[in-house]
């Protein structure tokens, strides 16, 4: 059928023919909230290059979590600030380091929400990279250990999920093994599987005060240009044993988001970056875009794209809307 017979405005003559035939829909189910933790009582910093969010100590993050709560949205993803780094990143795994600390408060103060944990060094080293230093390297198996004993950490203080972001070669396997041995094999992994070398995360290093002191992460995260690499990546996490697979960033690579849930059977995530985030309220801020239409249409985008699971710095403006 084709013009004039077929006129495929007839359909989006109001907007009760245009709700009939909505192929995507946007839940606030879909949303996970990250948040970011530091030591101290009654702190709330600013993070500048991202509005509305704060590095909060956990007397306020737990309030916070009963928001998030509140607003429908089942899971948050922690970030921690450290009061101390150094070369090894031993803050990532101390038992009584601000993760642990913030993740058993939560577990005790607020009911009925996932708490979810970033596994990653680059916030607890002294250089600010994903694992340890053998020379200018990171050592990639040097480093599974330490990603294991982080995970295992926030699993004993009450994590319900550890999602390795670190990109080093094996360590979903290495974090699988280490929760099996330990007890722990209800646990689920989602993995940073495709995580991209990505100036997006610009504002997050200031969030998360985990920026690379020499050097960038171009030696351990996927180059842009790849999208049969991402594929591999993914593979390989799939059997080492993750849930849970996930691409970063979210809408620069869409394509990416598209080709892994065309090809594997398991929930796929998206995260929509500080980047992305802080770009849509720098315009709207600007008056160059309506950042709620903007907001809306980007993570609509992230869930036709084929995520299961958006992680976004939108996550209460965007539960508030789809209420
Ligand atoms: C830790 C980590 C980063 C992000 C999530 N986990 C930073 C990085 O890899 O440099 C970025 C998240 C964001 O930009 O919102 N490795």
């Amino acid at each position: 059928m084709s013009f004039p017979d077929y006129r495929p405005r007839r359909l989006r003559k109001n907007e009760n023919f245009r709700r009939m035939i909505r192929e995507t829909g946007l839940s606030v189910d879909d949303l996970v909230c990250p948040l970011f933790v530091i030591h101290g009582s009654e702190v709330k910093n600013p993070i500048s290059s991202m509005p509305g969010n704060f590095q909060m100590s956990i007397d306020n993050l737990v309030e916070e979590v009963k928001k998030i709560r509140d607003a429908g949205i089942p899971a948050i993803m922690l970030f921690g600030i450290p009061e101390t780094k150094d070369e090894e990143g031993s803050g990532a795994w101390d038992e009584n380091g601000i993760i642990q600390q913030a993740v058993k408060e939560i577990k005790d103060e607020v009911a009925d929400i996932l708490v979810i944990t970033d596994v990653c060094l680059c916030e607890y080293t002294s250089h600010g990279h994903c694992g340890v230093l053998n020379g200018s390297e990171v050592d990639n198996d040097a480093t599974l250990e330490l990603l294991s004993r982080t995970a295992l950490s926030h699993v004993l203080a009450g994590a319900d999920m550890v999602a390795p972001s670190a990109m080093m070669d094996g360590q979903v396997c290495a974090i699988r093994e280490m929760l099996n041995d330990e007890g722990y094999e209800d646990i689920p992994i989602m993995a940073y599987s495709a995580k991209y070398a990505s100036c997006f995360y610009g504002p997050f290093r200031e969030a998360a005060q985990g920026a690379p002191q020499v050097g960038d992460r171009r030696a351990y995260q996927m180059d842009p240009p790849n999208s049969r690499e991402a594929i591999r990546e993914i593979a390989l996490d799939v059997e080492e044993g993750a849930d849970i697979i996930m691409v970063k960033p979210a809408l620069p690579y869409l394509d990416i988001i598209r080709r892994a849930s065309d090809k594997f059977d398991l929930p796929v995530a998206a995260y929509n970056v500080s980047g992305e985030f802080s770009m849509i309220k720098a315009a709207d801020k600007l008056g160059w875009l309506d950042g709620k239409k903007a907001m809306m249409e980007s993570l609509l985008s992230i869930k036709r794209a084929g995520a299961d699971i958006i992680i976004t710095y939108f996550a209460q403006e965007a539960a508030e809307l789809l209420k």
